[in-house]
C-alpha cells in the first residue's frame, strides 16, 4: 500500500515508519510511506501556509493554494488515491473503517493544524473526513498515525501467524479472551486451569466463553446487534439464572 501524508511536520513521521510492524511492513514491501511537507508548496518568500480567518475571530486557517499544489504533487505519484483528511468533524474511525481502508492500494492523509482548512479546499478535493475520536487535537498528525498504523496491521502478510489480528478485540465482534503468559503463579493469582490442560478444543471453548463474558462487562454496547450463536444464547442464560440466584 502506499500512502503519502501531507503535513507541516514530516519529521513526526520519521520514527513512526522506523518502528515494529510498521517498519516490517516497509522492509517488507507492504508498506510505501512517504510525506510532503506542505510548506514547500507555499508561495513567497516566507512560505506562509496559514492566514487569518474571514469573519474575525481568533486563530489562523490553513490556506488552500498549498494544501492543493501539496495534493496535486502527491497525486501525480499517486492518481488512484483516496483523499482522507484527518478532522474531529469527520466520520469516527473504527476496525470496520480499518478493514476497509485496508483493501485500497493507496492512500493520501491531509493533517490539518490551527484552526483547521479552508472549506474550499475541503469541498473541492477531500474525499472523506475522519476522526480519530470526540476530542480535540492540536493536528491530524497523531490521527494520521492512528490510522496508518491500524490499518497497516490488517494488511494480508503483514502480522506473522502467531500475531494474527483474527482474534483481536471488534474482529468478531466481541472484545478479546484474556491472556496469560509465564510465570504460572503471579502474586496469588494462577492461570487457569484449562490453559495448562493441553486440550486444544477446551482451551478455544474456554476463549470463546471469556471473550462473550468479558464483552457483557466491559463493552454491553457491542451486543446490541449481535446474532448471538445458541451456544453463546446458552452461556446467556446460564449467567442470567446464576445472577438471578445470586440477588435471590
Ligand atoms: C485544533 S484542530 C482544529 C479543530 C477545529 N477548529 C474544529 O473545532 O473542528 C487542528 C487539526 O487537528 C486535527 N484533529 C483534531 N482533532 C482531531 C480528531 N479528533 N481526529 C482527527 N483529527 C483531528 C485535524 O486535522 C484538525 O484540522
Amino acid at each position: 500500500m502506499n500512502v503519502c501524508v501531507l503535513t507541516l511536520f514530516p519529521d513526526l513521521f520519521e520514527p513512526f515508519w522506523g518502528h515494529g510492524i510498521i517498519r516490517r511492513a516497509v522492509e517488507g514491501q507492504k508498506l510505501c510511506p512517504s510525506t510532503i511537507n506542505i510548506r514547500d508548496y507555499a508561495e513567497g518568500r516566507h512560505r506562509v501556509t496559514d492566514d487569518r480567518p474571514y469573519g474575525g475571530g481568533c486563530g489562523m486557517v490553513m490556506k488552500p493554494e498549498p494544501l492543493t499544489a501539496a495534493l496535486k504533487a502527491a497525486q501525480s505519484q499517486m492518481p488512484a488515491a483516496a483523499t482522507l483528511m484527518l478532522s474531529p468533524q469527520g466520520k469516527r474511525f473504527d476496525q470496520p473503517l480499518a478493514h476497509s481502508l485496508a483493501l485500497a492500494d493507496a492512500l493520501i492523509l491531509i493533517c490539518g493544524r490551527y484552526e483547521g482548512v479552508d472549506e474550499r479546499f475541503v469541498d473541492q478535493h477531500v474525499d472523506a473526513e475522519i476522526s480519530i475520536g470526540d476530542f480535540v487535537l492540536t493536528g491530524g498528525e497523531l490521527g494520521a498515525m492512528v490510522v496508518i498504523d491500524a490499518v497497516v496491521r490488517l494488511i494480508p502478510g503483514v502480522l506473522g501467524n502467531r500475531e494474527s489480528a483474527g482474534n483481536d478485540t471488534f474482529s468478531a465482534g466481541l472484545v478479546e479472551h484474556a491472556h496469560f503468559t509465564r510465570p504460572q503463579t503471579f502474586g496469588d493469582e494462577p492461570v487457569p486451569d484449562v490453559l495448562l490442560s493441553g486440550n486444544h478444543h477446551e482451551i478455544d471453548r474456554w476463549r470463546r466463553q471469556t471473550a462473550l463474558m468479558r464483552t457483557v462487562l466491559k463493552r454491553p454496547d457491542l451486543l446490541a446487534q449481535r446474532n448471538f450463536s445458541p451456544e453463546e444464547r446458552a452461556l446467556l442464560v446460564k449467567w442470567r439464572r446464576e445472577i438471578d440466584q445470586l440477588l435471590g
